[in-house]
C-alpha cells in the first residue's frame, strides 16, 4: 500500500543545512512528507542551488520586491498553493511572518529554533546561553503561532554545554541536533502522529518515529 505523502515546502533565506537534512530524510519513499518546493526570500541564497542540485523545484519570492509584508506574504502564499503544498517548514527563514500568514497555515507551519524554547527566543541564542551559564542548551521544532518563536513544541534535542565552549563550538553541536530533530518532527506531523492540543503535542500510540527527547552526549 502506498501511503500518501504530505506535500511540503521548505522556506529558507541562507545556507540551508536544515533544508538538506529534510531533503535527505524525504529521499526515502517511506518518509511521510515529500518536498514539493523550496522557497527563498533572498535571491541567490546558497540553499536554492543545493535544492536544485537535489532535483527539487525552487522559487524566489523577494520580500524587497513587494510593497510591504502583506503583499510579500500573499505572493508567497500563492506560490505555495499553486504547488499544492500542504505543510510548510521554516528552515533558517529570516522573516517574521504576520498573523495573517500564520493563520492561513494554522497547524501546518513548523519552525526550528536554535534553543530550548521557551528559553532564548530571538537571535544570538548560543551567546546568550553561554552568558547565562546554561549547562544544557539545544534546539526546538515547534508549530508556528503568531508570537515569535512560540507555539506547540513537537521535538527538542539537548546538548551539554562544555567548559571550553565558544559560541561557534556550541552552535556546531546544536546544529547537529537540529539536523536530527527536524526530520523526526516533520515525520510526526506529516504522518498525523503528532496531535496538537493547546500548547501540548501528544504523539499517537504506535507512531513509528520515537517522540523521545534527544539528549546528545558531549564529544
Ligand atoms: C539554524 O540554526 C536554525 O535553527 C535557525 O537558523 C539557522 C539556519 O541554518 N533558525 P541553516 O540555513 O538551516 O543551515
Amino acid at each position: 500500500m502506498t501511503i500518501p505523502r504530505k506535500r511540503t515546502a521548505i522556506l529558507v533565506s541562507g545556507r540551508g543545512s536544515n533544508m538538506t537534512a529534510l531533503l535527505s530524510a524525504a529521499a526515502d519513499p517511506a518518509y511521510p512528507a515529500e518536498i514539493a518546493l523550496v522557497v527563498s526570500n533572498v535571491p541567490g541564497a546558497p540553499a536554492l542551488d543545493k535544492a536544485a542540485a537535489a532535483g527539487i523545484a525552487t522559487a524566489t519570492v523577494d520580500h524587497r520586491a513587494h510593497a510591504g509584508r502583506r503583499a510579500f506574504e500573499e505572493a508567497l502564499d500563492t506560490v505555495l498553493r499553486d504547488k499544492g503544498v500542504e505543510l510548510v517548514c521554516l528552515a533558517g527563514f529570516m522573516r517574521l511572518l504576520t498573523p495573517w500568514f500564520v493563520e492561513r497555515w494554522h497547524d501546518r507551519l513548523l519552525n526550528i529554533h536554535p534553543a530550548l524554547l521557551p528559553a532564548f527566543k530571538g537571535l544570538d541564542t548560543h551567546a546568550r546561553a553561554l552568558a547565562e551559564g546554561c549547562k544544557i542548551h539545544g534546539a526546538t521544532v515547534h508549530v508556528v503561532r503568531a508570537e515569535m518563536d512560540a507555539g506547540p513544541i513537537v521535538a527538542q534535542g539537548a546538548v551539554a554545554v562544555l567548559d571550553g565552549d565558544t559560541e561557534d563550538t556550541l552552535a556546531a553541536r546544536v546544529l547537529a541536533v537540529e539536523h536530527a530533530i527536524y526530520p523526526r518532527a516533520l515525520a510526526l506531523v506529516a504522518s498525523g502522529a503528532a496531535q496538537i492540543d493547546g500548547m501540548r503535542v501528544r504523539i499517537r500510540d504506535g507512531a513509528s518515529t520515537s517522540p523521545d527527547p534527544l539528549l546528545v552526549p558531549a564529544g
